[in-house]
């Protein structure tokens, strides 16, 4: 595996076909700077290119998920200035990862580093995390997606409070307008996300793709088109040895056994 700077990459033994990503900049709340984001998603990249992964978690530490992109990298560059750097761009890579992303936050989870786990396809929370996007303190609005993604996942009226007026929601209130999936001591919400991860990883990982693809479809197209994209998906998928095999075992009353094509 590759050597990262601002990150640590592993495939636990415990945790068969997960990939793990640890945002590792600790001193500065994991805060995002270029580099940091572009080691991220080589990162999920590799592991969505390798045949022995199935999910993927991507965590902080106990204190920080990420406090957001980098402010000191940022500050005084002007409009043309970050238009030309970047800076921002290397986040939508994420978009193009096909299996699932689980992100397993703790503490802080804010601005480009709430925008990252609201990327993910799933937040498993610690009782410590405390979610917000506070760009407007600095004169300015989340870049990396807050806006539209905070929105459909929690709807207009909260999300103009947190974007607008900086409110933080705790893990419970996260959990109660649907930003994360679940929420468990700190001791344990890492472990969690890895067994969710595991879980999703031991299943037909094409029709699990092909699951991520069309829920995801759901947010960036009309309806008729949406019920158009899972209906041919799932015709399409009648072509997989996946397929033949998760019916028969169902007939023949026995565990399915996978080949991922
Ligand atoms: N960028 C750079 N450094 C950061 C940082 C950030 N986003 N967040 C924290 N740090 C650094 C601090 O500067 C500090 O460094 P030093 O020890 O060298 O001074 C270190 O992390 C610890 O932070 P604090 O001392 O501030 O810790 P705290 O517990 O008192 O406060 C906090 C924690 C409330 C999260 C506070 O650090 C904070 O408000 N951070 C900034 C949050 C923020 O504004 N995020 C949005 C960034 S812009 C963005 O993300 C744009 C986008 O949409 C892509």
């Amino acid at each position: 595996m590759p050597e990262y700077k601002h990150i640590l990459v592993e495939m636990p033994a415990e945790y068969p076909r997960v990939g793990v990503v640890r945002l590792n900049r600790p001193k500065a709340l994991n805060a995002l700077n270029s580099e940091l984001v572009t080691e991220l998603m080589d990162a999920l990249a590799a592991f969505d290119a390798d045949d022995g992964i199935g999910a993927m978690v991507v965590t902080g530490n106990e204190r920080a998920f990420a406090a957001g992109a980098d402010i000191e990298e940022m500050s005084g560059a002007s409009a043309a200035d970050m238009q030309a750097s970047g800076h921002i761009s290397p986040f939508d890579r994420i978009r193009e990862i096909e299996k699932p992303v689980i992100a397993a936050v703790s503490g802080w989870c804010l601005g480009g580093g709430n925008e990252v786990a609201m990327s993910c396809d799933m937040i498993v929370a610690s009782e410590k995390a405390r979610f917000g996007q506070p760009e407007i303190n600095l004169g300015v609005i989340p870049g990396a997606g807050g806006t539209q993604r905070l929105t459909r996942a929690v709807g207009k009226a909260l999300a103009m409070e947190v974007i607008l007026n900086d409110r933080k929601l705790s893990a419970e209130e996260a959990l109660h307008y649907g930003l994360v999936n679940r929420v468990l001591p700190v001791e344990t919400y890492l472990e969690e996300a890895l067994k969710l991860a595991a879980a999703i990883a031991a299943r037909a990982s094409v029709a699990v793709k092909a699951a991520k693809a069309a829920v995801n479809e759901a947010f960036e197209s009309s309806l008729e088109d949406g019920i158009e994209h899972e209906r041919q998906t799932f015709y399409a998928l009648f072509d997989t040895a996946d397929q033949k095999e998760g019916m028969s075992a169902f007939l023949e009353k026995r565990k399915a056994e996978w080949q991922g094509k």
